[in-house]
């Protein structure tokens, strides 16, 4: 389902054509919800999969306590559904680790609160008057909200891939790839570009304001850092040579005892295979590497005589062009994704082979900067001149600091809806869970 404008401005859509757009956005990412929470039987929806993690029926209660507090009370200006479950469902009440001893909702009760809830938006949908408050600009709340879902949704993926007894989840495989005349790196030529956004109708918070950034010139891989880059890596010994590594990613590696990509486990002839989504793969040399942590990217750059590229440099790679002279909404344009342009979305459970989607290259000829997999970057997350919280602290503001790391482009798993090249993830650097990869750089000497 693609939006009614193709990806142009929603702010030049109609009233009843916004709605259109918003309903349709709700439906896409509750398809998504149900059919997450529909793969499995109720032991394994209550059951926690991981510490990290909260147990499914816990994210799918979640997503319609909050989209209950913004849309139904704060947009629709009705009475609470539940009030008295915010607090169980509130993430910052609950640790995850905690989730599974609260009294949850059963299976049953979520499903119907999660409709009964979602009966009440829609009814506000029709009938609440938008763009009268910055909440509902161009539907922003319903957006935020929508958001939210996607989300937790990819969260919920992950959730499955740590999974160990029920059904393993199935799709189709991305077709092989086209590298022919793809380079390995691009130059992006020094100068400044516009950062952040603030125009797009539904940017969070931490995406804004938009802001000239100078950049100097530095070189970018074309394709992110693959399977077999990987294990050549750790066949050269990388995890156990310290040099490679920084201090507190050395700290991290003997603590936790790192020896490849999580999920990852080699049989008696040396051949790698990875746990994906219940099923044992063999690992892929020309697929992205995924579910490795920050400290585990720099060292594998470090060892290739390369670095992290930061999140200002990913950002112009993907957006920036040099002859309009204004930045992308995507790395191809303004138009939203498709199957040709990105893996999103959970089409495939996969990255695509390195080089896939020469349709969705940005301007200097970078590919899979948006969707395959989240990209670690350099830089930690911090509040761009300018940030106001909006709509609430707990979104991004109370993340902003030294310890959360940010991640871009998204992943196989993440929905068009939360990913575009201004969208910032953030993460701490030890977490390799969920579908992170990452792509090398270096400087260019200025000419
Ligand atoms: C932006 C992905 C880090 O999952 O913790 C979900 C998104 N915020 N509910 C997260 C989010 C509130 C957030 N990340
Ligand atoms: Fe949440």
């Amino acid at each position: 389902m693609t939006s009614p404008t193709g990806g142009a401005d929603l702010r030049q859509l109609s009233d009843a054509a916004l709605r259109e757009h918003i309903a349709g956005e709700l439906t896409r990412a509750r398809l998504r919800s149900t059919a997450l929470t529909d793969a499995v039987d109720e032991p394994e929806l209550i059951a926690q999969h991981s510490p990290l993690m909260s147990p499914l029926v816990w994210d799918y209660a979640h997503i319609a306590n909050q989209e209950e507090i913004w849309l139904v009370r704060d947009v629709g200006g009705q009475e609470a559904v539940r009030a008295d479950i915010d607090q169980m469902y509130d993430a910052f009440k609950n640790s995850r680790a905690e989730r599974p001893s609260l009294p949850l909702l059963s299976p049953a009760q979520t499903r119907s609160y999660v409709s009964q809830v979602r009966e009440k938006v829609l009814d506000v949908l029709d009938r609440a008057p938008l763009n009268v408050s910055r909440l509902t600009d161009s539907g922003f709340a319903f957006g935020m909200v929508v958001q939210h879902e996607q989300q937790h949704d990819e969260t919920m993926l992950a959730t499955h891939q740590l999974r160990r007894c029920g059904p393993p989840l199935q799709a189709p495989l991305p077709g092989p790839a086209d590298t022919t005349a793809l380079a390995g790196q691009a130059l992006i030529p020094a100068g400044e570009f516009t950062m952040g956004t603030s125009t797009e109708a539904w940017a969070l918070d931490n995406e804004r304001p938009a802001h000239t950034v100078h950049v100097d010139a530095f070189y970018l891989d074309t394709t992110p850092v693959t399977n077999g880059d990987y294990q050549r890596f750790i066949d050269s010994g990388g995890y156990d040579q310290r040099r490679w590594w920084t201090a507190p990613g050395w700290a991290h590696r003997q603590r936790a005892g790192l020896t490849a990509p999580l999920f990852w486990s080699r049989d008696d002839s040396g051949s790698w295979w990875r746990h994906c989504f219940g099923n044992l793969i063999p690992v892929q040399d020309d697929e992205p590497v995924v579910h490795v942590c920050l400290y585990e990217a720099q060292a594998y750059a470090a060892w290739a005589g390369r670095r992290l590229p930061t999140e200002i440099e990913w950002e112009k790679a993907a957006r920036w062009d040099p002859v309009s002279q204004r930045s992308r909404r995507y790395p191809w344009g303004d138009e939203n994704p498709t199957p040709e342009r990105a893996n999103l979305g959970q089409r495939h459970l996969r990255p695509a082979p390195a080089g896939s989607y020469p349709a969705g290259a940005s301007a200097y000829g970078v590919r899979q900067l948006i969707g395959d997999v989240w990209e670690w970057t350099s830089s930690t997350f911090a509040a761009y001149a300018g940030f106001e919280v909006f709509p609430y602290a707990e979104y991004s503001k109370v993340f902003f600091g030294e310890d959360y790391h940010v991640l871009r482009g998204g992943s196989f798993g993440t929905d068009q809806a939360a990913c575009r090249a201004t969208f910032r993830n953030w993460d701490y650097p030890i977490r390799r869970q969920i579908f992170a990869g990452f792509r090398t750089a270096r400087d260019a000497e200025p000419s």
